[in-house]
This record gives structure tokens, C-alpha cells and sequence, in this order.
């Protein structure tokens, strides 16, 4: 095993616990978080690389979840314990993805199961089933992938909304969100060029291509501090296609802006990097999230460049919040997050279908409440990173009918007044669009 890594049996432990959580509704960061402080406040001084190690194996398991309880479901007559399913299924992730070799993997679940009260008894039980699982895997995968839910690892109507919104590509997005996600980065203008920052990531011995105006694609994952230049705010950590909501929005030097949901402030950062001399209200429901706009603020510089209100408001309240309009209007409103799901897979296991109508609402409401405070000539852009149409096209369609002086204006660029992003993993760079990115939709309105 690699001397400067973790043992595999706590990674796997703290997975476990964590995979727990995640079943039982809680979203894979915060469980991921909580195991973690759980492990910690256990053992003393966990090594440095657990909770990365951690996360490494329940993402994985996660990429797998369908597949792995169908065939747990298989593999055992009667449902394990609770403690004992999740470190069974965090296990067979790894052996399906092989990290390390599956005897080791066995070896260490068994470990990670001796080691915990809850599933100490069950030592030889997990010892029995992952060899079990060893010698049936490629007959059980080859038999449970013909069901869609398995093959896609998706539930059901997450599979038949997007088959009905992307009837073509439907297959091909949801095999591309079962994928890790690639790392992008947003080149800060003002601190150097694309070119330049290439060249030092050559130099540094970093393979990266360009992906966008200010996008570059960094080929194989690194943690967030060793990105050269991150600290020190040359550059962020930004997909490419959210990095277009702000160049579409066309903003000019000295004009009022308001990011209407802003934590964690990737766009706000984005828009001082932009123009000059800008006055931008970044308004955040959730006052946690709000504090990370301000570590982005200060990391970017960003306040060198513009005068940045963050504001902790319901921006479907602005009389909570406004005491002036805006030239530009940016709403990257709450949504399912349906394109975004290569970095948040467990995405389609917290949602309900009936989240998409609720968010739908809610979407809706935040558009009628914004809308007053656009100014004469002013714009709004409206973005969700969901490739739902409820969502999307049918809610932009919606608020343009309900309001007679909003009139949808071509996306500069793009040549329509609305953008459907499905999510794509491509070379080279056509067309101002990027070629890696995730799902998203944008539309542009503009008040006569
Ligand atoms: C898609 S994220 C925004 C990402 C951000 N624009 C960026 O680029 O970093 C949506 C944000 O809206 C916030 N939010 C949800 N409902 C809100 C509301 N009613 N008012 C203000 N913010 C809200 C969420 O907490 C979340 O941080």
C-alpha cells in the first residue's frame, strides 16, 4: 500500500458512515463532513489524506449506487444491518472500480468492520459476501445493466424527464454524468493572460488545453490549494459553462448589477474580473453560504475592481434588500441541478420528482419578483445548471407572456434569446462555445 496513504480500512469506515447518511436523505458533502468529524473526535490525529481518501471511495460508490444495491439484493438473503449494508456497498464500489486489489479491498472492508461496534460481529458476514461478489461480478453487472436504472444509475423518472427533453442524446448524457467531472479553470484576466498561465502550467509540468475565452482544462484531478496560482486569486475553479452566464450579460464599465443568488460567489468574483468601476449587490439567502462569497471576494481581489455589496436577503423580497434598480440582472436560480450531476452524483437520489415543479415555483416567483428591479433598457439573464425544461425553456416562455415589457433579446454570440447547454466532454473550442462543460440553460430578457 502507498506509505502516504491512509489505511484503507478507515477511508472505508469513514465512507461507510458517510454512505449511511447519504441513504438516509442527507446530501454526500454534508454526510461526507459529518463522518469525518464523527472519525475524528473518535481517533486521534486521522491521517492528513482521510477525508479525501473518504470522499474518493463514497463518490465512487455513489457513480455505482444503482448497481451496487441491486447487487447487494443478489448477493444476500435477508437485508443486512444498516452499518453493515453501507460498508458492504462503499466496498464493492471499489471492487468495481478497482483502485487497489480486490483482495486488499476485502481485506480491508473486514478490517474496517472489526474495528466498529455496530458491525464488529459482522466481520466474517462482509468477508463472506465481498467474495461472493468477486466471483459473480461480471455475470451480475453483465445481468443487472440491462435494467435502465442500473445502467444509467438514475431512478426512473429522472431517466424518462430527460429522455423526453433530450430524446437524441438522453443515453449519452446520462453514461457522460456517470463520469468523474473534469477540473476547468477560470483565467483571471486581470492578473495575466490565458497564454501566459498555459505556458506556466507547461512549464510546471501540468497537461491542460483551452476550453473557452478564459477556460482551461486541466487533465486528472489535484486538490484546489496545489492549482498554481489559486491562493493568490490568478485563477478560480469555475466550469466553462458557467463561465458564460457573465459574458453574455454584457456588462459595462460603471453600470449597477445585481447577482440575485450568488453564494458561492464564482459569478460575482467572475463580473468584477469583467468590467470596471462596478456597483454589484451579490444577495444570498443563506448566510453560510454567504461567508463563502467573501473568502472568493478576497481571494480574487475583486473589491480592488468593483464596489461589492454581500447581502444575507430573500431575493424573491427585494424590498428586503434593493433601494436601487439595475442595469443587469443575473438570476442563476435554485434548480434541481440536473446538469451538474459529474460533480454532485448523488444528485438524482435526494431528489423527488415532485422537486421539479417546487423549484419550478420557485424559480418562477424569484423572475417576478427581480423583474421590477431592471431598469428602463436594463437586461436580465436567467440561468439554471439543470437540463429540465420545466426549468429551462418552458419557465423563460412562461415569464415572457406574463410580462408584456420583457422582451426576450438575442444571447450575444448565440443569436437566440435562450441557450440549452446539454452537458458535453469534447476537444478544441468552436463556435464561443466551450467544448467541456456541464447542463445549462440561459435565457435573456430585456425591459422596454
Ligand atoms: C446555483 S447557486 C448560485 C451559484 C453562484 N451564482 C455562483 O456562480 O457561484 C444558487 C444559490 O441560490 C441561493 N438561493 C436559493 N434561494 C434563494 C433566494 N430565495 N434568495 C437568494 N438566494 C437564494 C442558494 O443558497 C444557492 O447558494
Amino acid at each position: 500500500m502507498n506509505g502516504d496513504a491512509p489505511p484503507l480500512a478507515e477511508a472505508l469506515r469513514v465512507a461507510a458512515s458517510a454512505w449511511h447518511e447519504l441513504r438516509s436523505g442527507t446530501s454526500l458533502d454534508r454526510a461526507l463532513a459529518s463522518a469525518m468529524a464523527a472519525f475524528a473526535s473518535a481517533n486521534q490525529e486521522p491521517h492528513p489524506r482521510l477525508a479525501a481518501a473518504a470522499k474518493d471511495i463514497t463518490y465512487t460508490a455513489v457513480r455505482h449506487l444503482s448497481l451496487i444495491e441491486s447487487m447487494l439484493g443478489k448477493l444476500v438473503h435477508r437485508a443486512p444491518e444498516p452499518a453493515a449494508a453501507a460498508l458492504l456497498a462503499v466496498a464493492l464500489g471499489q471492487l468495481l472500480a478497482p483502485r487497489h486489489a480486490a483482495y486488499t479491498v476485502i481485506d480491508q472492508a473486514v478490517h474496517a468492520a472489526k474495528a466498529d461496534s455496530r458491525t464488529r460481529a459482522a466481520g466474517g458476514f462482509v468477508n463472506a459476501v465481498l467474495r461472493n461478489a468477486l466471483r459473480r461480478l461480471p455475470a451480475l453487472r453483465t445481468e443487472l445493466e440491462r435494467q435502465p436504472t442500473v445502467a444509467f444509475n438514475a431512478p426512473r423518472w429522472w431517466i424518462d424527464l430527460l429522455r423526453e427533453a433530450e430524446p437524441a442524446h438522453f443515453a449519452q448524457i446520462l453514461q457522460l454524468q456517470r463520469r468523474p467531472p473534469p477540473l476547468v479553470l477560470r483565467i483571471n484576466r486581470r492578473r495575466g493572460s490565458v497564454e501566459d498561465y498555459l505556458q506556466r502550467l507547461r512549464l510546471e509540468g501540468i497537461d491542460a488545453s483551452r476550453v473557452g475565452p478564459s477556460a482551461l482544462w486541466l487533465r486528472g484531478p489535484r486538490p484546489v490549494h496545489e492549482i498554481p496560482g489559486f491562493d493568490a486569486g490568478e485563477v478560480s475553479v469555475q466550469d466553462a459553462g458557467a463561465q458564460l452566464a457573465v459574458q453574455l450579460l454584457e456588462v459595462e464599465n460603471g453600470m449597477r448589477v445585481l447577482d440575485a443568488c450568488a453564494a458561492p460567489g464564482g459569478k460575482t468574483a467572475q463580473l468584477a474580473e469583467t468590467a470596471d468601476e462596478l456597483s454589484i449587490d451579490a444577495v444570498e439567502l443563506d448566510a453560510e453560504r454567504a461567508e463563502r462569497i467573501e473568502e472568493n471576494l478576497r481571494r480574487t481581489h475583486a473589491r480592488d475592481h468593483a464596489q461589492i455589496r454581500v447581502l444575507v436577503a430573500d431575493a424573491a423580497r427585494p424590498d428586503q434588500f434593493a433601494d436601487r434598480r439595475y442595469d443587469r440582472i443575473l438570476l442563476d436560480a435554485p434548480c434541481t441541478a440536473s446538469g451538474i450531476v459529474r460533480r454532485h452524483p448523488d444528485i438524482p437520489w435526494l431528489r423527488r420528482s415532485a422537486d421539479v415543479a417546487q423549484l419550478a415555483t420557485l424559480q418562477g416567483r424569484l423572475l417576478d419578483a427581480l423583474w421590477p428591479l431592471v431598469e428602463p433598457a436594463g437586461r436580465l439573464l436567467y440561468v439554471v445548471c439543470s437540463v429540465f425544461p420545466e426549468e429551462g425553456a418552458r419557465q423563460a416562455d412562461r415569464f415572457g407572456a406574463r410580462h408584456a415589457n420583457a422582451r426576450p433579446i438575442a444571447l450575444p454570440g448565440i443569436g437566440q434569446s435562450q441557450l440549452r447547454l446539454p452537458p458535453v466532454q469534447g476537444d478544441g473550442w468552436s463556435h464561443g462555445l466551450p467544448s467541456v462543460h456541464d447542463g445549462f440553460f440561459f435565457a435573456m430578457f430585456e425591459k422596454t
